[in-house]
This record gives C-alpha cells, structure tokens and sequence, in this order.
C-alpha cells in the first residue's frame, strides 16, 4: 500500500517499489553567454528558406529576442544561419517547441502547446520550391541550400502528423531521423532497412516539459530515459540537416554552453495576488499527500528525482510503451553512445514525477497534454472527455489554472483533443481525488506560489 510508505524517506524499501529513484549523471560544464548565443543564432539546422524570399514573403517579426543584423526581422523561433554553399537561410530553432507567450509574456522555456502539427505540411514545402523556382532559377545555390530541409521535410511530414493541435510528435521525429542515419558516421541513408510493424509509425503526441525544470532532473524526457550526457542528448535536432559524425563533433561541443544556459532558466512566478493563509493550508496537504513522490518546493527544496511505475499512476501508457520497444540498444552502440561524453536512452516503465516549479504556467497538464487545468487534474472525474480551446494565448483561466475550454459531444475535428484516442489518454493520477473541494481549492493556491 502507498500509505505505509514513509515519505520522509529516501531510501528505497521494498515497499515503496512504485518508484524508482534516477540517479545522477555528471555533466559536462559551458558557458551560458555563449549558450543564449548559439541557441537564438547558431547553425546546428544549415538548410532553410532563403532569406530574400522569406523577408519578402513575410512581415517582420516582433525582435522579442532583440536580435541585430538579418535575425533582427525575424520572430523568435527563426534563425538566419548560412548554409554550407554560402548563401543566407532562415531556418526554425529550438524555441519553435521550447518558447511562448503567455497572457503577453514572452516565456523562454515554456513549452510551446499552441502549435499545430496536425496537418500534413507537404504542399506548403513544395510551394516554397517553387517560389525559389520563380526567384532564382531551378539550378541556383538558394534552390540548393533549400534542398536539403526540402527532402527531409517531405519525407518526415506524414510521419509526424499528430491527431490534434497543441502536441508534439517530437519523439517519432527523433526516431524517423535516427533510422535514417548510419548509427556510427552518422551519414544520410536515403532507404534504411524496414521496421516491424509495431514499432511503425503510430505518432506518440506530447506535450512539451518546461526546461526550468531541467535544473533538477536527473534524467531527460517524460520517462526518464535521457541518461548520461544531455548537451549530446539535445543536440539530436540538428539531425534533420547533419552532414556526418565529424559535423556533429562541432555542434556537440556547443551544446554544452546550450545546456549551461538551460540551467539558468527561471520558472515564471505567478502574475497575480495570492491568499497565504489559503496556500499554507495547501502546503499542508501537498506535504502528505504529494511530496512523496514530487518532493519539496520552496526554500527547503529536495527533489527526489523519482520514476513512478505505470500500475501506479496509471497514466496513458503509450509513450511509456513505445519507448521501451524501440530499441536502446542501437542508440548505445552510435555516435551518441560512444566517447567520454557518451548519452545513453534508458525507458523505464513509467513516467518521472516532475518538479512543480512554475506549474500554473504550463497546462495542459499530463505528458501527452490531456487535461487542460490543475482543477480537473486535481479531480479525475471532471475531467472533459472533448475539449476545445480558443489557442488563444491570453485565454488562460486563473481560477482552474490553465486554458479555458469547453466540452463537446465528440471530436474528429484536430481543434478539439480527443481523450478517448490511443495515446491521448486522460487517465490515471487521481491521487487528488478524495480531497474536499476546499482542500483541493487549497491545494491550487499552493501551487500558484512554486
Ligand atoms: C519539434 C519540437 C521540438 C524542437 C524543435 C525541440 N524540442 Fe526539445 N523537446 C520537445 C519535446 C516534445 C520534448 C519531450 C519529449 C519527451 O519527453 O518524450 C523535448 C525535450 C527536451 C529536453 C528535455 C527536457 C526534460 O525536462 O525532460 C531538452 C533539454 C530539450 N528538449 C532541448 C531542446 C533543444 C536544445 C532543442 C534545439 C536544439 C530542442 N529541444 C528542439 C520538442 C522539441
Ligand atoms: C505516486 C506518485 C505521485 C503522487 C502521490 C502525486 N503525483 Fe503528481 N505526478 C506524478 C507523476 C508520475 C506525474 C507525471 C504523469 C504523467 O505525465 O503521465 C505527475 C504529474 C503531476 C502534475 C502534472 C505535471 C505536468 O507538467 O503536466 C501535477 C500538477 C501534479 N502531478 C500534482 C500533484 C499533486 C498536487 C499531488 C498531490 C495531491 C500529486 N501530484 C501526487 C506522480 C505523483
């Protein structure tokens, strides 16, 4: 039983086997200036839309980054990077997934659940060739330097195709791109060997961890599978336009100011008044019923670092599933694996317990994003089975903490998430549920402060 565990404890027991504790792993050190710098400008993607078209086809963004030069007229998640050939390319960064505004912040780390990766974005890619068809001739280097984003982008874009709008199809990117690549040189394969069936192109949806939290995690991703290095672990994005492994040596340097920089990210703190008697009370009810697997927040922080079993939070199972059938195996023996700064990908069966910092920021709630505020996490049975939301950045609700939504009869329409798909699941966690609706009103004010 949970309830005989001692949560004061740091010990794992046999009886408190529903967690798992991931132990540390040492990092290389960076330097965050530099970091910021490489994040908002570097080049780990060289292929993109030439900058001439892109400008033209585009107004200016808002500068939120204060970028100078050509980055200046660009909006947060672009970059301008030169391509090998030369010429100037715009291409999505990092914060594409890892930044978004909030009720008008502008919040680096948050992640981003606005986003729409449900739609097929072929024709779009071909539209673009053919405007730099138009503009600067089929054998130009523009054409060229697009070419490569082009193909892959082709390739990749029926397989990360989420059902709805507001998750990430991340990991099936990683896991598309991995198998196109020589495990040790890391060179393109245009045709890599066929999968089993069921490891095949189910799209796992996500939603996107806040990388303030990073600075406590001893282990990357939802399941905690990102062991070893993480500056080589994060630096899989630039696989979408990688020449080879002596490349990725350059990029992988880098990533370790990136990391750096990541661990200064601070969690947003709450915009609004706070009732302090009413949150104490919360505190009381977050220490027994919540730390024993969150850990403590605030002054006295200690985050245990836990990996809590499937049979016990009984979340979707999926993404933890998939992850352990595709194979680590084959990670462990690639570039990624090999050297003193190797990385390893260890899936457990279940998902990590995040540190709640920042917390009222960052609904939906869940790892695949399936409950849209801390009063219907807090609360199984008033979970929405159909929900829609504005995706409207400002339409955030302060009172159940996180989107406003309504319910509807059924889904089929990507705007509206649909619980009852495989992988979209809004199950589990109800450790909240026997509380009063004082406690648990208690309980959300508690949260508003970490
Ligand atoms: C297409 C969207 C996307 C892009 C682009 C992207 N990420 Fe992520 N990132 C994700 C998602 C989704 C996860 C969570 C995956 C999971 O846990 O299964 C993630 C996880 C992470 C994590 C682990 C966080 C944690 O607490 O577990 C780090 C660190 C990270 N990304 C850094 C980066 C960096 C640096 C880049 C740019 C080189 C980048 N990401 C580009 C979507 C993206
Ligand atoms: C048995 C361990 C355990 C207990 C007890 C527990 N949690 Fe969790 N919690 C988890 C795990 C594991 C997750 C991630 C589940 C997932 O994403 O599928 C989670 C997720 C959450 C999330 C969503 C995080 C996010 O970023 O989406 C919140 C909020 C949360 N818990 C709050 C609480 C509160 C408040 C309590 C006390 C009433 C509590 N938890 C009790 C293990 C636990």
């Amino acid at each position: 039983m949970l309830a005989a565990d001692d949560p004061s404890s740091n010990k794992d027991t046999p009886k408190s086997r529903y967690r798992t504790r991931i132990p540390v792993s040492e990092q290389r050190p960076g330097d965050p200036k530099k970091g910021y710098r490489y994040l908002v400008e570097g080049d780990y993607i060289v292929s993109g839309i030439p900058i001439d078209l892109f400008t033209m086809a585009r107004p200016a963004g808002k500068n939120q980054l204060k970028r100078k030069g050509d980055q200046a007229a660009l909006a947060y998640h672009y970059t301008a990077v030169t391509a090998p050939n030369g010429v100037r390319v715009v291409t999505s960064n990092c914060l594409r997934c890892h930044a978004q505004t909030l009720n008008g912040k502008f919040i680096i780390g948050l992640g981003n659940s606005i986003v729409d990766f449900s739609a097929d974005r072929t024709s779009t890619v071909d539209m673009v060739d053919k405007m730099i068809l138009a503009m600067h001739g089929a054998d130009s280097p523009q054409r060229q330097a697009y070419k490569t984003l082009h193909d892959r982008f082709l390739l990749v874009s029926p397989l990360i195709q989420t059902r709805v709008r507001g998750v990430n199809p991340a990991d099936n990117l990683a896991f598309v791109l991995g198998r196109h690549r020589n495990p040790l040189t890391l060179e393109w394969i245009e045709n890599p060997p066929a999968i089993k069936e069921n490891k095949k192109q189910t799209v796992i949806p996500t939603d996107v961890p806040a990388l303030w939290l990073l600075k406590k995690k001893n282990a990357l991703y939802y399941t905690g599978s990102g062991r070893g290095d993480f500056a080589r672990l994060m630096m899989a994005s630039s696989l979408l336009t990688l020449k080879d492994s002596s490349e990725a040596v350059e990029i992988d340097k880098k990533f370790a100011d990136v990391h750096a920089y990541l661990l200064t990210l601070q969690a947003p703190s709450w915009p609004d008044n706070i009732n302090t008697a009413l949150a104490q009370q919360g505190e009381q009810i977050f220490a027994e019923e919540c730390v024993r697997c969150h850990g403590k927040h605030g002054p006295q922080a200690d985050y245990p670092n836990y990996m809590i079993k499937l049979n016990t939070i009984k979340t979707d199972a999926m993404l933890s599933d998939w992850q352990r059938s595709v194979d680590s195996h084959t990670y462990a023996n690639s570039w990624f694996g090999k050297g003193p700064h190797a990385a390893r990908l260890e899936p457990g069966d279940g998902y990590i317990a995040p540190p709640l910092d920042g917390i009222w920021a960052t609904a939906p709630y869940l790892h695949n994003g399936s409950v849209p505020d801390l009063l219907t996490l807090l609360n199984s049975k008033l979970r929405p089975k159909f929900w829609q939301r504005s995706f409207n950045t400002s339409d955030y609700n302060f009172k159940t903490v996180g989107w406003n939504y309504q319910k509807r009869a059924s889904g089929g329409d990507s705007k509206i998430y649909d619980t009852t798909l495989p992988g979209y699941g809004n199950q589990g966690h109800d450790f909240a549920d026997e509380l009063s609706d004082q406690e648990r009103t208690a309980l959300i004010e508690y949260l508003k402060t970490l």
